[in-house]
């Protein structure tokens, strides 16, 4: 097949550069791709009664159409963070080449992750070889039992997974927790004192009300200040300065014998939209503005004759930069398919 330089028209110069903002003053510089619909989890706060087999869209989009979109959020807007997600991302075949090209083709954008972290002991050293920077791993339980109900899945895979990516060099791995009440809210002292010594940054999340989970959601809801409560009976909490466009209210936690980053993300409690920088395009082209906003616009058409068309692309982008909304509300897509 042709190299994509031979494929492309010209990259525009970085002068003609503009930042994307959007109709509230946000600057728009950080793309979530989920490359994959299919996860072999069945995370009870993602998409409860979907136990059945993953439907992956024929219509996904090919690695060098999402390339091709990258090049052009980055060549026009200043792109700096690509995430990659899922579904489960290292189910996606391609992932180590993806990460690859993304390196080649962007070399400035920062390369992040998110994974169950399962596949990683596999493929955890090419990932870092291949130029990935940021590696976000979701551990909700230490118990194996309860990991496996939460999510279906089994807690030693993670653990070596989180262990190999220590190994390859993505240090610290941040780790998330989706914080449950009755489901694991009582773990979570006993987490950070797993999580610190092994130099992981753990993040607590509260529970979004997204996709079939919305209900299970909202009644098991614990809101972060609860959990930082909790924490802070045992753990000193010094809070540290926000990056700019970070989700996290990170904190530096110590009790005197370790000490470590421990972060909470409160997007119910204490919303986060005016900070906010992201888009996320599906595995199937779709552009969502807002995590928790039905809206999308398909990317597909600027690719409708085959090639990728600048101008179509620019055109649905400007709508989707429209569409996002000062504060998102609800979503009725699960997780899986927008990717988190
Ligand atoms: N609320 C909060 N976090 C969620 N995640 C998935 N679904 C939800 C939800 N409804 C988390 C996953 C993963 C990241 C993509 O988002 O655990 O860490």
């Amino acid at each position: 097949m042709a190299e994509l330089s031979q494929l492309d028209p010209p990259r525009e110069a970085p002068d003609v550069r503009r930042n994307l903002i959007d109709g509230c003053g946000r600057r728009i510089d950080s793309l979530r791709i989920s490359v994959t619909d299919a996860c072999d989890l069945r995370c009870v706060y993602c998409r409860p009664g979907m136990e059945t087999g993953d439907v992956v869209s024929e219509r996904a989009l090919s690695d060098e159409q999402r390339l091709q979109f990258v090049r052009f959020l980055h060549d026009r807007h200043g792109l700096a963070q690509v995430r990659i997600t899922g579904g489960e991302p290292l189910l996606y075949e391609p992932v180590v080449s993806l990460v690859e090209k993304l390196r080649a083709n962007v070399p400035d954008v920062t390369l992040a992750m998110t994974t169950s972290g399962r596949r990683l002991t596999d493929l955890g050293v090419a990932l870092r070889r291949a130029g990935l920077d940021r590696l976000n791993v979701s551990l909700d339980s230490l118990n194996p039992d309860r990991y496996h109900r939460i999510t279906g899945g089994r807690l030693d895979d993670v653990l070596a997974g989180l262990d190999s990516a220590s190994d390859a060099g993505f240090a610290p791995a941040k780790v998330n927790t989706v914080v449950m009440r009755g489901v694991n809210d009582d773990e979570v002292v006993d987490i950070v004192e797993w999580a610190l010594p092994r130099g992981h940054v753990i993040r607590f999340l509260e529970a979004m009300p997204i996709g079939p989970a919305a209900g299970t959601n909202g009644k098991a809801f614990v809101p972060s200040s609860e959990v930082r409560e909790r924490i802070g009976r045992q753990f000193e909490l010094v809070p540290l300065r926000e990056d700019p466009g970070s989700t996290a209210k990170d904190f530096e936690a110590s009790n005197g014998s370790v000490s470590g980053v421990v972060g909470f993300i409160s997007p119910v409690s204490e919303s986060f939209c005016g900070d906010c920088r992201r888009i996320r395009l599906t595995a199937d082209g779709r552009l969502y503005p807002c995590l928790l906003d039905d809206r999308s616009v398909d990317m597909r058409s600027s690719w409708s004759t085959g090639s990728f068309h600048a101008d179509r692309a620019a055109a649905s982008l400007k709508q989707a930069v429209i569409d996002k909304q000062p504060r998102g509300r609800a979503q009725g897509t699960p997780m899986v398919t927008l990717g988190g």
